[in-house]
């Protein structure tokens, strides 16, 4: 038997106020989260959502800094946005707060000084980057260099984006610094360190014998640090932003942000209630962190040590923690704008929240990375959603509105159908709790649908708009079980898609049934009059989501053409006007194309170049068709040396540039010419 416990603390990642939310995000931690809880909440259980924006660290100052405003406006834009997208896709914290407001920085400040006094950290003194004309310490974001594995010119101090590599500062070919552009120098530091490896006993003790239950992902990763051996870890930066470290002779100095960000979790509980204490300290408090994978170690080791050092805090229970989901096979990823995002999903879908949440569930990487794709969204909504709940709650209310007057009609004597059917319903209840408490949310969200399949199944079989004529009683029997169906579709769903819930029981005109009474089939009484059905989910025509895809579309060219922008190769060395002088290049026109024999790429081409007729062999058969080019003019370098290509002589060069996916493009007059034009 499970442990059983007097409450729970349920915590979701704090998203960075850098940007909005994604569905990566959604799938990864929230939506999971507030199934979680809600289902606490109906089971009558005392619970505690917890979450905010986190909002200090280099990314921040880095946005703040190109978009010339202060990093609390940063944080206060997106604090915002992300705030009231939450709360729009139902997402039921019991607190969003931030790790800007004051009594965080207190909360926090409290933490580190206590582990200071306690002399917990140790202190050390290491060189780092300095800009000296910027008169500042550079975090590794903010060195750029060339990437010493794969060449890229534009590689961070801590990680090359183009080739994903993790590299340290030192590694970087011709390090500069990114605020001033200046070669930075290096200078000596002192900084706070938690010394992890005074506390791997404990953790492998805890987490390695004591939780063999957590996710293979989540127990793999623990142990693999583990196993590594832990290091002392810094806990403070060189920065301008951040909470000042609470000791004399650390000016210029702030909490690093992995180590103030997780505080943000107590502070939160702290500003919601003035019971946080027992949320917090009482070992009959269930602790839940819900994270995505790359958040794994600083919730299972890094933020457990701070809790062992401080003492009398209780640790995480379980921290399930989902892989990644993908976006139309590409990774997510904020700054390449590859995203849906939340808010402008519910602007571009509104009345769609639930379809959202219901996709994400379904599809969400509880084990392995995911794929989202538009076309599984519209499928999903239009075979699941449509086709089969809405489908049946709309057949059991319509024919109770049409044979009724929306009165709840009597049960009669049930057949052994009947009774197969109210079993499976029965067994639903036992099996949702198992999924839920084991944080397997897409089986339980299998589960609570198959509620709707069961309904759908049963009209299906049963007919009753058949059977109205020929035996009008049997059919009161049967919309009053699809009755109870729908009614016990309320509960089970409500963890998944609340709107709906809502929604359904506005249109049963009941009280939410309790969690114990899932499986009843006493839950709307004879007699009782319903209210009005309405559509509850509407088919998504392909429009609507080809709109989706246009809208990636457009984010892929933009990145494109940014990627292309950002490699334009640097001006070659200067030349004279003689120098220039020597080429030759003249307007010419193509007379014949032909394909070289056994080559993919070349083409032949006869030219007329004004001053006569040539052949020039170009390798742009991958780009033009030869019926494409005939008749078009062209530039010709005409006087470079001849070139014998594949036996063919090539006397010249068609001038040509790339497009930004590496294409060659013919560059062509704007107007009609004479062959042999000089150009120059
Ligand atoms: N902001 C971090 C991220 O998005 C998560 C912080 S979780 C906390 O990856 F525990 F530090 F708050
Ligand atoms: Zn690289």
């Amino acid at each position: 038997m499970a442990k059983e416990f007097k409450r729970y603390l349920v915590t979701s990642a704090l998203p960075y106020a850098n940007g909005p939310v994604h569905i990566g995000h959604l799938a990864g931690v929230y939506i999971p989260s507030d199934i979680y809880t809600r289902y606490l909440r109906l089971r009558g259980r005392d619970v505690l959502s917890i979450c905010g924006s986190d909002e200090h660290g280099v990314p921040i100052t880095i946005k703040a800094r190109k978009e010339g405003v202060t990093p609390q406006q940063i944080v206060d834009r997106y604090h915002n946005i992300i705030k009231k997208s939450f709360e729009g896709l139902g997402i039921s914290f019991d607190i969003y707060s931030r790790t800007t407001s004051p009594v965080h920085t207190v909360t926090a400040s409290d933490f580190f000084r206590k582990l200071y006094d306690d002399g917990k950290f140790i202190e050390k003194t290491s060189m780092q980057y300095y800009d000296e004309e910027a008169q500042t310490f550079l975090a590794d974001r903010y060195i750029v260099g060339t990437c010493p594995r794969c060449g890229n010119d534009r590689a961070y101090g801590d990680q090359c984006e183009k080739c994903g590599s993790t590299l340290s500062p030192d590694e970087l070919i011709n390090p500069h610094s990114a605020v001033s552009g200046s070669v930075p120098v290096k200078r000596e530091t002192k900084h706070w360190y938690l010394p992890l490896n005074e506390y791997e006993e404990a953790l492998r003790k805890w987490i390695l014998e004591g939780h063999k239950e957590w996710k293979t992902n989540v127990y793999g990763q623990c142990k693999s640090w583990l196993d590594g051996g832990l290091q002392p870890r810094a806990v403070s930066r060189d920065l301008d932003w951040g909470i000042p470290v609470p000791v004399k002779g650390a000016e210029g100095k702030v909490l690093y942000v992995w180590f103030d960000a997780p505080i943000g979790y107590i502070s939160a509980t702290k500003e919601l209630t003035p019971d946080w204490e027992k949320y917090w300290k009482d070992p009959e408090t269930k602790l839940v962190h819900f994270i995505g994978k790359d958040n794994i170690v600083f919730h299972c080791i890094v933020f457990p040590a701070m809790l062992m050092a401080h003492g009398g805090y209780i640790l995480p229970e379980n921290v399930p923690a989902n892989e990644f989901l993908n976006l139309e096979g590409d990774k997510i990823s904020t700054s390449r704008n590859w995203a849906v995002w939340l808010h402008e999903y519910l602007e571009d879908m509104p009345g769609k929240e639930d379809v959202l949440r219901y996709v994400l569930c379904a599809n969400a990487p509880e084990t392995k990375d995911n794929d989202f794709t538009w076309k599984d969204f519209q499928a999903r909504n239009n075979n699941e959603l449509v086709a089969v709940l809405g489908n049946f709650v709309n057949r059991a209310l319509v024919l109770t509105e049409k044979y009724y007057g929306g009165v709840v009609p009597e049960r009669g004597e049930l057949t052994d159908y009947d009774r197969d059917t109210i079993a499976d319903l029965g067994r639903v209840k036992e099996a949702l709790e198992n999924n839920i408490e084991n944080f397997r949310f897409r089986e339980a969200l299998k589960e609570a649908m198959n509620v709707a399949r069961i309904g759908n199944k049963y009209l299906a079989d049963t007919e009753p708009w058949k059977l109205i004529k020929s035996d009008p009683e049997r059919v009161k029997t049967i919309l009053n079980i699809a009755l109870q169906i729908t009614a016990n579709l309320t509960v089970v769903i409500e963890p998944f898609m609340p709107f709906l819930s809502k929604k359904l029981l506005e249109m049963l005109d009941i009280e939410r049934p309790s969690w114990d009474s899932i499986g009843s089939i006493d839950l709307v009484a004879a007699g009782h009059h319903i209210g009005k059905p309405s559509l509850l989910f509407e088919k998504i025509e392909d429009d609507v989501i080809q709109k989706q895809l246009d809208k990636l579309e457009a984010t892929k060219k933009a990145n494109m053409a940014a990627e292309a922008a950002s490699h334009i190769e640097p001006q070659k060395e200067q030349v004279t006007f003689d120098d220039f002088g020597k080429a030759d290049i003249r307007i010419s026109t193509i007379l014949a194309a032909e394909r070289v024999p056994k080559t993919r790429k070349l083409l032949k081409l006869s030219i007329d170049t004004g001053i006569d007729k040539r052949e020039i062999v170009s390798g742009i058969a991958e780009y033009y068709s030869p019926e494409d080019l005939v008749g078009r003019q062209v530039l010709v370098l005409v006087n470079l040396e001849p070139r014998e290509i594949k036996g063919i002589l090539s006397r010249g060069m068609i001038l040509m540039g790339a497009d930004a996916s590496g294409r060659l493009v013919l560059l062509q007059p704007e107007k009609k010419m004479v062959s042999g034009a000089v150009v120059g």
